[in-house]
């Protein structure tokens, strides 16, 4: 294939991925977003695989790396649950990282690289700055995975001093670039090409340590951002333009997609840049305390009886929560707006932007079980008509539901804005005990008197609860 046709390719393949992230923005449009993105990345592939830099004994190596490679994804693909698709997205995050290092050293080495002055110093640089993006958001990601999975726990971890540590590691940063670029040969920069990394790895397991369970989300989408940046950078270390604008395109929309996850979960933006957010000193006060004392009564109530009171409302609104996912609810969901829509009663669904554990979680769930999407509302559009509400039933959902979000300044979750089911008339929470979520705190709402607790796992109550509607 020809420089220009490659060029053409590679044109309208970032044509295809801008398409696609515009599609992505919208459930009605997202699958053909999704067959765009598709399109465009075949299209990459192709052309960088045929394109003029690579030869023709190239392409075996190219094409024994796809089979391992697409065959891992594909297997992944197959067994991941979807409860699991966090924890996937950061894995490959980190994967992104430690390829931007791998090339980055790579390109170091290099010998068939010949450049001299201000083309060789420019080319040191995107070594330099590559590969300390690629191990911040390897390491990062490695720790996201962790804290996600449960393997790591939720609690942040805050060394003395943590601010002033981050700050001398950059300062030792410059200084190693410093010596790296003018470095004569190729062993001389080699020692502070490593150091960099060594603190940049670091810097990325002591940045996501830091970050309380509460503010994951921003974490994730930080992360995208970050796998972006690495990206261009290697787009930037292999010349290769198409990298470096798509790099671009994910490193934006992730720094876009984590300014809006810091509003919904009232977080400072500059402070999430500069890593230290998440450990805000009242944060933690409340957590296991406050989990570890019951506020009082519950009510329980029994699927029937559930039943019952949505039969008489005439409007309801559902908050799904992590535990639908779980429970791999959303089917039975629909089948249960579908009949009280039947029977006349307004029916919607209220979606907080950090449900469930990653962005779109829940809409992604209904979206399947094929929830119109005229229903489905953002919590701005929807949290001023809870007290016209008949019945709020929050279904496996608990820290998105939390009053104590706007009346315990001690709380690890204060300030960030909540679903106010507890102004419905009559609330109707479904889990299987008393557990806290994810933020590890206790839930005010349970104890609430409007409120009743359906108690079970979601799928098993909603069929219960079908079956008494229909009956
Ligand atoms: P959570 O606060 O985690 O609460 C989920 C609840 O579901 C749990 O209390 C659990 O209680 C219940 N549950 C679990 N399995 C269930 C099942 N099979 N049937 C019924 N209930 C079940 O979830 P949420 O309200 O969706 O809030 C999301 C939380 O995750 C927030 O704290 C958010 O910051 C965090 N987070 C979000 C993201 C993104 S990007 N969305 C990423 C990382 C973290 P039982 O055990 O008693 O059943």
């Amino acid at each position: 294939m020809s420089q220009s046709l490659a060029t053409v390719a590679y044109l309208g393949a970032a044509i295809l991925f801008i398409l696609s992230l515009g599609g992505l923005s919208n459930p009605e449009t997202s699958r053909r977003g999704n067959l765009f993105g598709m399109v465009g990345m075949a299209l990459a592939v192709l052309a960088t695989i045929f394109g003029p830099r690579v030869s023709a004994g190239g392409v075996a190596w190219i094409v024994v790396a796809l089979v391992i490679g697409g065959g891992i994804g594909l297997y992944a693909a197959k067994v991941v649950k979807m409860t699991q698709m966090p924890e996937l997205v950061a894995l490959m995050h980190s994967l992104v990282g430690l390829a931007a290092c791998l090339v980055g050293f790579a390109s170091y080495v290099d010998t068939s690289i010949q450049l001299q002055g201000a083309e060789k110093v420019i080319h040191e640089v995107e070594i330099y700055v590559g590969i300390l993006i690629g191990a911040v958001t390897f390491a990062g990601s490695l720790i996201a995975f962790g804290k996600l999975n449960g393997k790591i726990g939720g609690k942040p971890l805050l060394l003395p001093a943590r601010h002033w540590l981050n700050l001398a590691a950059l300062l030792l940063v410059v200084w190693l670039g410093r010596v790296f670029i003018h470095a004569d040969t190729v062993g001389a920069g080699m020692l502070p090409l490593l150091v960099m990394t060594v603190i940049a790895l670091a810097f990325g397991v002591h940045m996501v340590m830091a970050i309380g369970g509460a503010d994951m989300p921003v974490v994730v989408s930080m992360l995208n951002s970050y796998s972006g940046w690495a990206a261009a950078a290697t787009g930037f270390m292999l010349s290769n333009d198409l990298l470096i604008v798509t790099g671009a395109l994910v490193g934006s929309s992730g720094a876009i997609l984590s300014y809006i996850m810091c509003q919904a979960m009232n977080r400072n933006f500059i402070s999430v840049i500069a890593g230290g957010f998440g450990s805000g000193a009242p944060a933690k006060k409340g957590g296991d305390a406050a989990a570890a004392e019951p506020q009082g009564e519950v009510t329980p109530i029994s699927a029937t009886e559930t039943a019952e009171l949505l039969r008489e409302a005439k409007s309801v609104v559902i908050v799904p929560g992590y535990g639908m996912a779980v429970a791999q609810a959303q089917h039975t969901v629909n089948e249960i707006t579908r009949t009280l829509r039947d029977k006349g009663v307004n029916v919607r669904f209220a979606i907080h932007p950090v449900a469930g554990r990653m962005p779109g979680h829940m809409n992604v769930l209904l979206a399947e079980a094929r929830v119109p999407y005229d229903i489905v509302m953002e919590m701005d559009e929807v949290n001023e008509d809870f007290p016209e509400t008949d019945v709020a039933m929050v279904i496996g959902a608990n820290d998105i539901v939390n009053p104590a979000a706007q009346d315990d300044p001690a709380s690890p979750i204060a300030g960030m804005p909540v679903l106010e089911v507890w102004k419905a008339r009559q609330s109707i929470v479904m889990k299987r005990s008393m557990a806290s979520g994810y933020a590890g705190v206790d839930n005010p709402l349970f104890y609430k008197e409007n409120n009743r607790m359906l108690f079970g796992d979601a799928k098993k109550m909603l069929d219960e609860v079908l079956t008494a509607l229909k009956a």
